[in-house]
């Protein structure tokens, strides 16, 4: 098909669907595309946005570029599900066409009240000054009819001494009140054309979801590099668990090798005295590609999130194809030994029946699968290749230290070698059994370490032909294909 050169702030119009349509047939032929993670039917998907259980189904909106694989403009997309494993393309929500988003609907959360979906969002507005940030409202009615508040934007401008890179609304209610979280950038200076020097989360306060009041900056006892982005909260098991992205952090031995960070704090937000107590703080995931993630409740009350399945601008070999990026799996949430884990919702899990398998295995057409196996403390180390024959990666695992080494060195095209090709991890608890849950979704894989205690998302473009595992120094090796 021919591509055309589209204008990096162009928004959607009625003219442009013709286009669209020929491109999501032209990308529904890439061999690379997963069947359980939600991915772009055409061009860049970035965040999760507005994620809720609303009106007896889940709705994910999510950071959309459609015209190619590359940041522009951006507008929210929006899909639908009963199950978390079909997904009903709602096609888009916020479409960037007023004056005070004239660069792009950007991330925000959502929430219920008196029926309605409440869907917040940052409206992106530069100037040659820097940016003004604006916070706005879209209200969403059972019959999935979306409208942008009359009034936009709720909240005009940044508190004085923070940057103009205010954002990504995450609103939530306690004892009767509503409250905001942005992610933003102190300025000390006032000078900041963008960030300002200290990553920074700011808290607004409100009795009806429209007139907000600014309460002050929370107090994190932790490193905040330059900008906080996409803040989200929510209670598991008893306790709060804060997701921030920080940006600027400094790489360490066994974190932060991405280009932007994903960190969970544990504790309780104390929204009187404006200060986070923390109990625990780590990186959310120790692979290459996962960045902003947002959690909600779920039927029951469950705790889930989903984020970002990318991270900065990597190149990859299905960029031609004209899509970008996609989800994670929803994860659920849980504490154990006061850590948080992260594991597939059940609804995922209940989608490969699993049976036993060789250590060996080589399998045409095994694209979508969870393979599972243990690894006793009691022997030295283990590895376990997966891929093509000359474009492989590979898991290996330190029983005694504990460290774990995922290996993309070995790829038939390298990805973003600038920041590394392996990711390391060490896991805290002493088990008798390391125990390994791999789910290849195609190029979308994600590695679960004692049921999520350790997490690696990242992509690889491994063909289905001459599929293999190859595992070495494991037992109790188990194999199931999606079968949805
Ligand atoms: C995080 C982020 C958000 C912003 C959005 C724009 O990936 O930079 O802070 O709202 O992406 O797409």
């Amino acid at each position: 098909m021919k591509f055309l050169e589209i204008d990096k702030y162009h928004y959607v119009t009625a003219k442009d669907q013709g286009y669209l349509r020929e491109l999501a047939k032209f990308v529904s032929k890439s061999e690379f595309l997963p069947k359980f993670h939600i991915y772009p039917k055409s061009g860049l998907m970035n965040d999760p946005n507005g994620l809720s259980y609303y009106n007896g189904a889940y709705h994910v909106f999510y950071q959309w570029f459609p015209f190619d694989a590359t940041h522009g403009m951006k507008h929210w997309g929006h899909m639908k599900s009963q199950d978390l494993l079909h997904w009903q393309d709602c096609g888009l929500a916020l479409i960037p066409d007023q004056e005070y988003e004239k660069n792009g609907c950007y991330s925000g959360g959502a929430i219920e009240k008196d029926g309605l979906l409440y869907l917040f969002y940052t409206a992106n507005y530069k100037t040659s000054a820097g940016k003004i940030p604006k916070q706005a409202l879209a209200i969403m009615n059972q019959a999935g009819q979306i409208e942008k508040y009359a009034q936009n934007p709720i909240l005009d401008g940044a508190p004085k001494g923070y940057s103009g890179e205010l954002r990504d609304p995450f609103v939530f209610e306690r004892d009767g009140a509503y409250y905001m979280l942005l992610g933003g950038s102190a300025d000390e200076t006032g000078t900041a054309k963008s960030f300002g020097q200290r990553g920074a989360l700011l808290l607004y306060q409100s009795s009806n979801l429209i007139d907000w009041a600014y309460k002050g900056e929370v107090e994190l006892p932790i490193e905040t590099g330059y900008m906080l982005e996409c803040p989200s909260l929510i209670e598991v098991d008893g306790k709060e668990v804060l997701f921030l992205s920080p940006m600027g952090y400094q790489p360490q031995k066994n974190r932060y090798q991405n280009r932007f960070a994903s960190i969970y704090l544990l504790g309780k937000l104390d929204v009187l005295n404006l200060r986070f107590d923390v109990e625990q703080c780590d990186e959310l995931d120790a692979g290459f590609d996962y960045y902003a993630p947002q959690a909600f409740y779920a039927k029951d009350n469950v705790p889930l999130s989903f984020a970002w399945f990318g991270c900065g601008e990597p190149l990859y070999e299905s960029d031609k194809e004209k899509w970008k990026h996609g989800l994670t799996m929803p994860h659920e949430l849980s504490l154990r030994s006061e850590r948080l884990h992260r594991f597939p919702s059940k609804e995922i899990l209940a989608a490969f029946s699993m049976l036993e398998c060789n250590q060996k295995l080589v399998a045409p057409k095994m694209s979508f699968y969870h393979f599972s196996t243990e690894v006793s403390r009691e022997q030295k180390n283990a590895t376990i290749v997966f891929g093509n024959p000359g474009n492989t990666w590979q898991l290996d695992i330190d029983t005694e230290s504990g460290e774990v080494i995922l290996d993309r060195s070995n790829l038939a095209t390298p990805i973003d070698v600038e920041y590394g090709e392996d990711r390391r991890t060490i896991l805290t608890a002493k088990t008798a059994i390391i125990q390994v849950d791999v789910f290849v979704d195609n190029s979308f894989i994600e590695i679960f370490l004692n049921q999520g205690e350790k997490v690696f998302s990242f992509r690889s473009f491994n063909l289905a032909k001459d599929h293999m595992i190859v595992s070495e120094s494991v037992t109790n090796c188990k194999i199931g294909y999606y079968n949805r």
